[in-house]
C-alpha cells in the first residue's frame, strides 16, 4: 500500500502538497492516503458525514479505539494518542498533533446513522522524515574536441526521494532525472551551475555546484577557501603574540 501510493503520487508530480488526498471508493465510504512530516500536525478528514448520526468511532490498526462519541458522550481511550487528538463532531475529522513515526497506520472512522447502515472511511497515514540535504560530487569532467563530458552525482542517505536536476535555463528533461546526471555539453549549452533537488511528499532540499568556465568547476567549497586563510590568520595572531 505504502509503496504503491507513493509511486503513484510521485508519478503524478503531486509533491510537497501538505495534504494529499487519493480518493478510492470503498464500500459505504472512501479510502485515501495522507502524508505528514514527523513532528507535524495532521487532520484526518472525511467527506459526507451523515447528519444525525447515532455513534462515531475512530480506530487505528484494525480495531483499537482512539475516540468514540455515542449518545451524547465523548470518550478518548487510553492510547498513545491521548492528549494529542481532538475529534471534530461537526465534520468527523480527527486532528492529531505531534505525529510520530509509530503513528504510521491505517485509521478507520465508523459511523452509525439512523437512516443508513454503518459507514466506514479508511485513511492510510504515512509519516515521513524531512529529506536531508544532498551533496553533489563531481565524478567526471572531461573536455575534448570542444565538448565536455560531465558526470555529477547527488548523494543522500534516504532512498525514497525523487531527484530533479536544474541548470540555468530550468529543469532537465525527465529521462535525465536520476541520482546521477550524465551529460555532454558544448559551449553553446553549458550552464554556470547545476542544482540537484531531492524531494519526498513532505519536504525538499538542494545543493548546487558552480562552473567558473566551460568544463571547469569553480572551487565552491567554503571550507577549501577558508582553511588557508584560517591557517594564515592563526599564524599571524600567534606571531603577534610572540613579539
Ligand atoms: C500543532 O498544533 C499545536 C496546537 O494547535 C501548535 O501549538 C503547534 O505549533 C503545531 N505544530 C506544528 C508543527 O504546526
Ligand atoms: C576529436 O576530433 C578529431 C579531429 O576532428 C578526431 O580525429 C577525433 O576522433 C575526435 N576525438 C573524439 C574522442 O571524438
Ligand atoms: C548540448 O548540445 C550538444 C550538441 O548539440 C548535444 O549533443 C548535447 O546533448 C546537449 N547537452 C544537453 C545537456 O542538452
Ligand atoms: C534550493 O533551496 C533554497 C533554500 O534552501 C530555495 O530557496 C531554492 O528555491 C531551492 N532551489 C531549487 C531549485 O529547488
Amino acid at each position: 500500500m505504502y509503496s504503491r501510493s507513493l509511486e503513484c503520487c510521485l508519478a503524478l508530480g503531486l509533491l510537497q502538497l501538505p495534504h494529499l488526498f487519493l480518493a478510492i471508493g470503498i464500500q459505504g465510504g472512501s479510502e485515501y492516503s495522507e502524508f505528514v512530516i514527523s513532528g507535524g500536525n495532521v487532520s484526518l478528514q472525511i467527506s459526507d458525514l451523515p447528519k444525525n448520526y447515532k455513534s462515531l468511532t475512530w480506530f487505528y490498526t484494525t480495531d483499537q479505539k482512539i475516540v468514540e462519541w455515542e449518545s451524547g458522550e465523548l470518550k478518548y481511550f487510553d492510547t498513545k494518542f491521548k492528549g494529542r487528538t481532538r475529534l471534530d463532531l461537526q465534520t468527523g475529522a480527527l486532528h492529531i498533533q505531534n505525529v510520530q513515526k509509530e503513528d504510521k497506520s491505517t485509521y478507520r472512522l465508523k459511523v452509525d446513522a439512523d437512516t443508513s447502515s454503518e459507514k466506514n472511511w479508511v485513511i492510510t497515514l504515512m509519516v515521513l522524515d524531512p529529506v536531508p540535504k544532498p551533496v553533489i560530487t563531481i565524478r567526471k569532467t572531461e573536455e575534448m574536441n570542444n565538448s565536455c563530458y560531465l558526470i555529477l552525482s547527488c548523494v543522500i542517505q534516504d532512498q525514497d526521494v525523487t531527484y530533479t536536476w536544474y541548470e540555468e535555463s530550468g529543469p532537465f528533461p525527465k529521462e535525465l532525472q536520476n541520482s546521477k546526471l550524465e551529460i555532454t555539453l558544448v559551449p553553446q549549452n553549458y550552464s554556470r551551475f547545476y542544482t540537484c533537488q531531492v524531494s519526498n511528499p513532505v519536504s525538499s532540499q538542494n545543493d548546487t555546484v558552480y562552473f567558473a568556465s566551460f568544463c571547469h568547476p569553480a572551487l565552491s567549497s567554503g571550507i577549501a577557501w577558508t582553511a588557508p586563510w584560517l591557517v594564515i590568520m592563526v599564524a599571524t595572531v600567534l606571531g603577534l603574540l610572540w613579539t
